[in-house]
């Protein structure tokens, strides 16, 4: 399994870090048999397993769900729990117990967490320090989507870009080990990498980000309806799935399901009762 230092040796080497959520064992699975470098079990969850709209429905007890369901199918990947909507703004105290809890409880590499402002940068190095390490997320932080104004690419004037770069500054400086960037201009992405010594892993952000993330079930087209413009799908699970439910159902409505190779049968008819 990689470890922090190795995510960092992989910037310099501009060995590129592949990332991929995943929310399940089967998923997960997948994930570490294809050699994939780090899973993140992302608060998405809510939306492409759940259903929910936005992240923010998503509890604390659904990334310990879904955590310790991904680390039994990729034991041996460096794997990313997202902490939720809301678990990590409340209080210093409440936010290090719920890290700790999803650090623990899911035997998790690292946990993320949203933003950049002076409270979350406290948590960033607090955790850093209890020996958490903490990969930041910056520009489309969809946390917030609700004060953003939607899904919406984020750091396209002057000042937005300005302050992105010197917010991947300050979690770099806490101690952040990672920094997701999430739908930010290619070019900025490529001044913020440039800039800082952690490895940035980017979403919607360019080619020029030490590593990429996309969400497991956008690159399968599984369960999703319309995919952002970031994404390249790379299957189409949402045709392979209705097309086999499709045929289990005429084979079955046919006779043709199950057929005497999917049976059982005993040896002598003479064990079997009369019919009533
Ligand atoms: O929850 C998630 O899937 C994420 C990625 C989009 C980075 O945070
Ligand atoms: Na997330």
């Amino acid at each position: 399994m990689l470890n922090v230092i190795d995510l960092r040796k992989m910037k310099a080497n501009k060995d590129k870090i592949t990332m991929v959520t995943a929310y399940d064992y089967p998923s997960a699975k997948h994930a570490e048999q294809s050699g994939i470098d780090m899973i993140l079990v992302g608060d998405s969850l809510g939306m492409v397993v759940l259903g929910y709209d936005s992240t923010v429905q998503v509890k604390v007890d659904d990334m310990i769900h879904h955590g310790k369901a991904v680390r039994r199918g990729s034991p041996n990947t460096f794997t990313v729990v997202d902490m939720p909507f809301m678990s990590y703004h409340l209080s210093l105290e409440d936010s290090l117990r719920n890290a700790a809890r999803i650090f623990q409880e899911t035997n998790a590499q690292a946990i993320k967490v949203e933003g950049a402002s002076d409270e979350i940068l406290i948590l960033i190095q607090r955790l850093s320090e209890a020996g958490i390490p903490v990969v930041a997320h910056l520009g489309l932080t969809p946390q917030s989507v609700n004060v953003l104004g939607g899904f919406k690419v984020q750091g396209k004037d002057k000042a937005q870009a300005k302050q992105l770069l010197a917010d991947a500054k300050k979690v770099t400086e806490h101690g952040a080990v990672a920094l997701v960037l999430e739908c930010i201009p290619k070019e900025l992405a490529e001044i913020i990498t440039d800039s800082i010594e952690i490895p940035t892993v980017g979403i919607g952000a360019g080619v020029n980000c030490d590593g990429q993330v996309l969400v497991y079930h956008d690159i399968m087209k599984y369960g999703v309806d319309r995919l952002p413009k970031f994404v390249n799908p790379y299957s189409d699970f949402n045709t392979i799935g209705r097309e086999a439910v499709s045929a289990y159902i005429s084979d079955v409505k046919q006779e043709r399901f199950p057929a005497d190779e999917h049976s059982f049968f005993i040896k002598d008819e003479r064990i079997l009762p009369e019919k009533e």
